[in-house]
């Protein structure tokens, strides 16, 4: 039977996604492995942050813009790494301009980079209507980096190994995050590196962590806990410095999320977000009011529409 939008060519010739934040609600660091990353154990989950692309399809050229000069436009941009795989694996011959529209803050720990390059991945196959097998598209997702994969899949999900091994797990809902950021960038391999402690000393916490990821999931949120946590913030205490005041202002829980610097409070309801919110804001901090995206959401939402025309704004 024939594609139905092989039938109409001209129909979608750009296409806008949404490109989701992730926060990590756990960070189990176990050991450094041969291949210099290190195995973990993480909950991973989808927050309503998110950046806007807007992929364009042109003759060949693949070309990338962003209104937050922070964010490199070249082929180190992890979007452009993915639509460069993507038309290798695919054999495409297409090209794309991909626009984001920053919202989420760069090397903050909030995934930002990998969820354009899953987002870039996703909506390229609409726009150049090709379709990888599902394991193929995971596959180019890790070579892309650790947490691409998991935007594969969003909502509330366990990750192992380097983090790229993904699946699904009951949802966690959440809806009163405060994320506030200190202002400064972190690398991830710098986070790693400054690592003493590794959590296979407690080896014992590896099996009851499956358990508790299976069984009391939904608790997460108030018994969050991050290894990377203790010496980030020991060599930025800004960190601690926010960590302690989203406390100060009600958080039930704070932590710093995936390799920070941004810090993630859980508030019980939204007058106490909004309250610590200006707060932050007062203090000079990127503060924004987040909740969790849950896989259904995810999907409902990420493809906004399909255009008829390109070129216009
Ligand atoms: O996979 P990704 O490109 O995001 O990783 C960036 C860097 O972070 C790696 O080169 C490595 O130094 C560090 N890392 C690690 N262990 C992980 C994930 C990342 O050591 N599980």
């Amino acid at each position: 039977m024939p594609n139905p939008e092989s039938l109409i060519p001209n129909l979608m010739r750009s296409i806008r996604v949404k490109s989701y934040a992730k926060i990590n609600w756990t960070l189990d660091v176990l050991f450094k492995r041969e291949d210099g990353y290190h195995e973990i154990r993480t909950i991973y989950q989808t927050v309503s942050l998110h950046d806007r692309l807007r992929l364009i399809e042109t003759t060949d050229i693949l070309e990338i813009s962003c209104d937050d000069q922070r964010v490199p436009v070249g082929d180190t941009n992890l979007a452009h790494k993915a639509a460069r795989l993507l038309r290798d694996a695919t054999g495409v011959k297409s090209g794309a301009r991909i626009e984001i529209e920053k919202r989420i803050p760069v090397a903050a720990g909030l995934g930002g980079g990998s969820s354009n390059a899953a987002a870039t991945l996703l909506g390229l196959q609409r726009l150049w209507r090709v379709e990888l097998p599902e394991r193929e598209m995971f596959r180019l997702a890790a070579k892309l980096g650790s947490d691409v994969p998991f935007f594969l899949i969003g909502g509330t999900a366990l990750g192992i190994g380097r983090g790229e091994e993904v699946y699904p797990v009951e949802e966690t809902e959440s809806e009163n995050l405060l994320l506030v950021n200190p202002g400064f960038g972190v690398e991830t391999p710098a986070a790693y590196a400054r690592l003493s402690r590794l959590t296979l000393k407690e080896s014992a916490r590896i099996i009851p962590f499956t358990l508790f990821a299976a069984k009391a999931i939904r608790e997460l949120p108030l018994a969050a806990s991050n290894d990377l946590e203790e010496t980030v913030s020991a060599a930025h205490p800004e960190i601690a410095e926010v960590k302690r005041e989203l406390l100060s202002y009600g958080a039930r829980r704070a932590l710093m999320s995936g390799s920070g610097a941004t810090v993630l409070g859980v508030f019980d309801n939204s007058q106490a977000s909004k309250r610590a919110q200006s707060k932050m804001r007062r203090a000079g901090y990127w503060s924004v009011r987040a909740r969790a995206i849950n896989r259904q959401q995810y999907w409902n939402t990420i493809f906004d529409r399909a255009e008829p025309r390109a070129g216009s704004k």
